[in-house]
């Protein structure tokens, strides 16, 4: 089914809507633009089964790349940040000031997607008060359009208090890379009775306090259903089957270019990394071989006579 046809039977308010507009953007240019998407329409989404899509970006061109597919529905400036741009060993490594130098980068080339980003392992465990500063900074300084926490029930406050102040927040539950060292690894989650009921619980409490989304993490697929079905948010997996409301996978493991562990869940949708070596290459081979730059296609040239007078010049100097 086209995209225009599931907008139509998704959206019918939101083109009665858009036609009542006094002021709108011009489509001057014959290009048909995409509504930019909100929660209300990952809700819809939701509520007509059409699977969300969910991509990490953490720079402009990784972010222009997402706007400029209109598929992608949501932009997720992940903390694997800290892994597959910064080199560190885990999440817990990134600072705040890191996420909002890259975010504002993100938000730059961003259009079209709702744009969500982490807030970093220690910005929102310490008081009330500094985890909403810390939220209410990413916001301002990124211009994100809302934070995604990791954590179950104990972060049911926060939730609830960010959402009174219209900081929208996606939950993280199931796998929480922040607390692998507290989980003994990155392993999957809710495999047994009881984790997966605390699991199920952790969803419906989020809810309750205001997420308007769960990234669901590394559980079974019957679970990623079951959570799936016993909330109304939508849900995006990533190693939790194929029915929750929507998927996301990280930037370099869809593309290929990284070169760490690849979890069971990933799928590779590009191999830009032998890409790039090649580029790495070419140029040095053609550097070296002095086949670049090429006199004619690629380097400027003087006017004749101006390049003599210049000679005649330096010559009397
Ligand atoms: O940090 C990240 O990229 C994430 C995704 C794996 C959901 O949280």
């Amino acid at each position: 089914m086209s995209w225009n046809r599931i907008t139509r039977l998704a959206f019918p308010a939101i083109r009665v809507q858009r036609r009542c507009m006094s002021v709108r953007p011009k489509e001057s240019d014959g290009v048909q633009r995409r509504d930019k998407v909100t929660i209300q329409t990952l809700q819809k989404l939701r509520e007509a089964k059409v699977p969300i899509s969910m991509l990490t970006a953490y720079d402009y061109p990784t972010a222009v790349s997402c706007s400029s597919n209109s598929s992608i529905d949501i932009t997720l400036v992940g903390d694997s940040l800290a892994q597959v741009c910064l080199g560190y060993k885990s999440t817990t490594q990134l600072t705040l000031d890191e996420m909002i130098h890259h975010a504002s980068a993100v938000a730059r080339g961003t259009t079209r997607p709702l744009l969500v980003a982490d807030m970093p392992f220690g910005s929102y465990h310490g008081s009330m008060d500094d985890a909403v500063n810390n939220a209410v900074r990413m916001v301002r300084e990124s211009q994100i359009e809302a934070v995604k926490l990791e954590g179950g029930e104990e972060i049911a406050d926060l939730v609830r208090r960010l959402t009174s102040i219209g900081i929208p927040v996606m939950a993280h539950i199931g796998l929480l890379p922040q607390r692998h060292v507290s989980l003994s690894g990155y392993k999957v989650q809710g495999k047994n009775v009881a984790s997966a009921k605390a699991l199920v619980k952790a969803a419906k409490v989020l809810e309750e306090a205001g997420a308007f989304s769960a990234v669901v993490e590394a559980v079974p697929k019957e679970l990623g259903r079951y959570i799936t079905e016993n909330v109304t948010m939508p849900t995006i997996g990533i190693g939790a089957g194929p029915w929750t409301s929507g998927q996301v996978l990280v930037w370099d493991d869809a593309m290929g270019t990284w070169l760490g562990h690849k979890a069971k869940f990933v799928r590779r949708f590009a191999n830009l990394q032998t890409a790039r070596e090649m580029g790495v290459q070419g140029y040095a081979n053609a550097v070296k071989d002095g086949s670049f730059p090429d006199p004619q296609r690629e380097s400027y040239t003087m006017d004749e006579a101006e390049w003599t007078r210049f000679l005649e010049e330096m010559d009397r100097a």
